[in-house]
């Protein structure tokens, strides 16, 4: 594996597997694994919310015997106070890792580039590595499959559309992504998940319409319409998106027991309802609990 964890693109199937397999058996029996990052120390940088990647990396340091320092906008101030190569030197002479969530992609690149250890994407505009990772556990955890599965994503063609693409092509989970005109996936994040599925066998198809996207599938999946950073465009979106909501009449049309997922944070009422996301089908708790087993996973790779 690289020093680095930034893009899934960078993961062959083998070692998505191996971390996926490491991932299962931590579920499994946590306790064994307390002391594998005894004494080492990850930072978080954080220049934009987070719930879920903040508090699992956290426990999950914690429960692997090492601990973390979180780093909020007001403390590092990348490339304002420092420079990002400035701060990644001074960071590898303390810690064992570092997690960066920002904007722009390139902030990752660059700290990865310049740090003497290794480097976690924790969400850049562009990619979320580790929510892509989780999700294909996730799947293969409820449906024991990838294969002749089919996962819908509806919605934004965002970071989290683009981890999708990445980690379903590479393990041969069909993906179909319905999107609103001007709002679809980076076009060469498609490129080159479709040479990956040439090797996975998986297929990946772009739609205009949720209704054809759904039809049939296994596993429904949405995000906000407006990332973070994008709050200004929240009315607009609203509007443009109205017809990608993720509601009982979309779920008629895939598989009885789809399953309904969602990275977190929701926006209940505009692309999921908050019938669908509370029934029976819907795994998104199940999904970011397993966002602290990959992780884990994940830091043990780069750090053992
Ligand atoms: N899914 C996810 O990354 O959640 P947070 O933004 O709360 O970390
Ligand atoms: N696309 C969302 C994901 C949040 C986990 C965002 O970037 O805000």
């Amino acid at each position: 594996m690289k020093k680095d964890f930034i893009t899934i693109a960078d993961l062959n199937k083998k070692q998505i597997n191996d971390i996926l397999l490491l991932a299962a058996d931590i579920k499994k029996r946590p306790e064994d694994f307390r002391e594998v990052l005894k004494a080492k120390t990850l930072a978080l940088i954080f220049e934009k919310p987070s719930n879920r990647t903040y508090v699992s990396f956290q426990v999950g340091m914690y429960q692997l015997g090492g601990n973390s320092i979180y780093l909020g906008p007001e403390h590092i101030k990348l490339g304002v106070r420092e420079t990002i190569a400035d701060v990644a030197k001074t960071l590898s002479r303390y810690v064992n890792a570092i997690v960066l969530r920002t904007f722009a992609h390139k902030n990752v690149v660059d700290m990865a580039q310049h740090a003497g250890v290794p480097v976690i994407n924790g969400l850049s505009d562009l990619l979320h590595p580790c929510q892509g990772l989780t999700d294909i556990f996730t799947v293969k955890e409820k449906t024991g499959r990838y294969k002749n599965m089919t996962m819908a994503y509806i919605g934004d063609g965002n970071n989290v559309c683009h981890s999708l693409l990445h980690s379903c092509s590479k393990v041969g989970l069909n993906l179909h992504i319905a999107t609103p005109f001007g709002y679809e996936p980076d076009p060469g994040i498609v490129k080159q998940s479709r040479i990956f599925a040439k090797d996975s066998g998986s297929i990946i198809e772009l739609f205009t319409s949720p209704q054809k996207a759904v039809r049939g599938t296994d596993v429904i999946y949405t995000d906000v319409w407006a990332s973070m950073g994008q709050e200004e465009e929240a009315a607009k979106r609203k509007k443009i998106f109205a017809e990608f909501q993720i509601n009982q009449s979309l779920l008629k049309l895939a598989k009885k027991n789809v399953f309904i997922m969602h990275c977190l944070p929701a926006h209940r009422g505009d692309e999921i309802t908050d019938g669908v996301i509370n029934s029976k089908n819907s795994v998104v708790f199940d999904q970011a609990e397993n966002r602290l087993h990959v992780q884990k996973a994940i830091l043990i790779k780069l750090l053992t």
